[in-house]
């Protein structure tokens, strides 16, 4: 009997070596199918027989696996515990379809939130969307249906929808694995998004970093060309920077433009791409709107927490025994997603830190276990969810370098046109290295500067440097035109408090 084997051609799961495990099941005479990835990292490549699993395979592992002896198999993949606790609407094909067939996309839901949409009209659409209480989940956790009230009023003869999928935070994939697993679930979003609007054309804003994204979409967005049709879609691919994920920066980066930071007012609702009304949302974001059409606002706003609805595809990183993707309504506990669904640490370690919403997220201690993953909860706790990517951190991090390494990156990537931002963070990586430097920790960059330079430090006590750190932070996060210089005290400021002991400074200063 000739049995079907599926692998993902999830770029994870390609780098883990999949393609040399599907290899080998196909000289064995199985028939390969290459699928989405179910999110379970740490068990790629994983391969799916009847809809048991094993892995993580290599090709030698196969002949194990084909004469029912192998140790790694993990059950009914869809029982196993990390599957079985989600609550998968955006990611309710993952592991299950192939990215770019049609006719699997169609069996499993596919184009019934399109259909809906078309059938209630764009007014119907904005209705369900806004009552569905999603917000976008690029970061901002700005309502969704706002944000296509503003473009749909807008009087002008050309709107734009424009996907974000520069996706440039640590620890995050959500959008990576969408585009590459789920293309068309994105293109329906899209659809329904112009629909709404009154849009004609559509663009995806992918990183350069993501080639199989782009070239899942790029297929995707042949075959689906009839389907959305009189709308369009293309893909443009940016060129590395972090900021042109800020939406005006992208805006810019898309007509061909520096990815220079631009002033609001206007808003890009207003006056977006090419100076007109446009619709800048997140992958997922948007993905999640053909199941909103298709079962109902009700339905989705039913789950969730506080005013945080619906459900959120959260990424554990780092160092995490189980990373990968979790999908599941706001509310549960950083505790639970840190230690329950991550297992805690790969190294075994105690947890130390968990950094929390990309490069731009506060470092969160044990302490915050308690916290309900959702917008709210975290903003009362000096932290942000962002994009939903969460580092974990054992206890050999040295969380003052951690700091560092915020402002620096602040700095790297800065678009340069707002001073506290630019001058700030550089500034910054200066005091934070007088401050390591008095505790052993790297190099005093004082020391080895011009005489001139070296005036300066004349007689700066810690406690002042400290302070200096703090009011730089005040002004960037006051001062600055983006979240970029805005948000990077959260990282450096939350490393300071919770982590005292790594600035040279007495425990105890914790708890001031
Ligand atoms: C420095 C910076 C980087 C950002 N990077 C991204 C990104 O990679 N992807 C994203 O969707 N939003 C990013 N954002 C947020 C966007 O500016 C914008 O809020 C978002 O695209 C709006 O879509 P949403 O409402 O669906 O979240 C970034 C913001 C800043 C300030």
């Amino acid at each position: 009997m000739t049995r079907t084997v599926r692998i993902s051609n999830d770029a994870l799961a390609l780098a883990c070596g999949a393609d040399h495990v599907a290899a080998a099941f196909a000289a064995a005479g199985c028939v390969v199918e290459r699928v989405s990835s179910w999110g379970m990292h740490w068990l790629e490549p994983l391969a799916e027989i009847a809809g048991e699993g094993f892995g993580p395979l290599t090709a030698d592992d196969v002949a194990a696996v084909l004469a029912g002896t192998s140790a790694l198999g993990i059950g009914a993949i869809a029982a196993h515990p990390f599957i079985a606790r989600q609550q998968r609407f955006t990611f309710a094909r993952a592991g299950q379809t192939r990215p770019l067939s049609l006719d699997d996309y169609a069996a499993h839901g596919g184009w019934a939130g399109l259909d809906a949409a078309r059938r209630i009209g764009p007014d119907g659409v904005i209705g369900e969307v806004t009552r569905s209480g999603l917000r976008g989940r690029g970061g901002a956790g700005f309502p969704a249906g706002i944000k296509w009230t503003t473009v749909a009023k807008a009087p002008a003869a050309r709107k734009y929808v424009v996907c974000n999928a520069d996706e440039g935070d640590s620890a995050t994939f959500a959008d990576r694995m969408v585009m590459e697993g789920d293309p068309f679930g994105l293109i329906e979003g899209m659809a329904i998004a112009a629909h709404a609007v009154g849009a004609q054309m559509g663009y995806i804003y992918v990183r350069s970093e993501y080639p199989h994204a782009i070239a899942t979409l790029r297929g995707a967005l042949d075959l689906a060309a009839p389907i959305i049709a009189p709308f369009r879609i293309e893909v443009r691919v940016g060129a590395g920077s972090y900021v042109c994920g800020e939406e005006t920066a992208l805006l810019n980066s898309l007509e061909g433009r520096r990815g220079e930071v631009r002033a609001k007012p206007p808003l890009p609702a207003i006056e977006g791409l090419f100076g007109q009304p446009t619709v800048v949302n997140n992958v997922l974001t948007l993905a999640a709107v053909p199941w909103i059409m298709a079962h109902g606002s009700a339905a989705y706003a039913a789950v969730g927490y506080g005013r945080s609805r619906g459900t959120m595809p959260i990424q554990l990183a780092g160092n995490v025994r189980y990373g990968g993707l979790f999908e599941a309504g706001f509310g549960m506990t950083l505790g639970e997603l840190v230690m329950e669904i991550g297992g805690g640490t790969a190294s075994g370690r105690p947890v130390h830190a968990v950094q929390v919403g990309g490069p731009l997220g506060a470092y969160h201690t044990p302490a915050d276990f308690h916290l309900p993953f959702d917008y709210e909860s975290f903003a009362a706790a000096d932290g942000l969810i962002g994009h939903a990517g969460i580092t974990v951190f054992d206890d050999s991090a040295d969380m003052s370098a951690q700091a560092r390494f915020a402002m620096q990156f602040c700095a790297v990537e800065s678009c340069g046109k707002c001073t506290p931002c630019r001058i700030g963070s550089t500034r910054g990586v200066e005091v934070i290295d007088r401050i390591r430097a008095r505790s052993g920790r790297g190099a005093d960059p004082v020391e080895s500067l011009p005489q001139m330079h070296n005036a300066r430090k004349g007689g700066r006590s810690l406690a002042e440097d400290i302070t200096l750190l703090e009011d730089l932070c005040e002004t960037m996060k006051f001062g600055s035109l983006c979240a970029l210089g805005g948000f990077t005290p959260y990282p450096v400021l939350s490393a300071l408090r919770n982590f005292p002991q790594d600035f040279g400074l007495p425990a105890a200063a914790a708890a001031e």
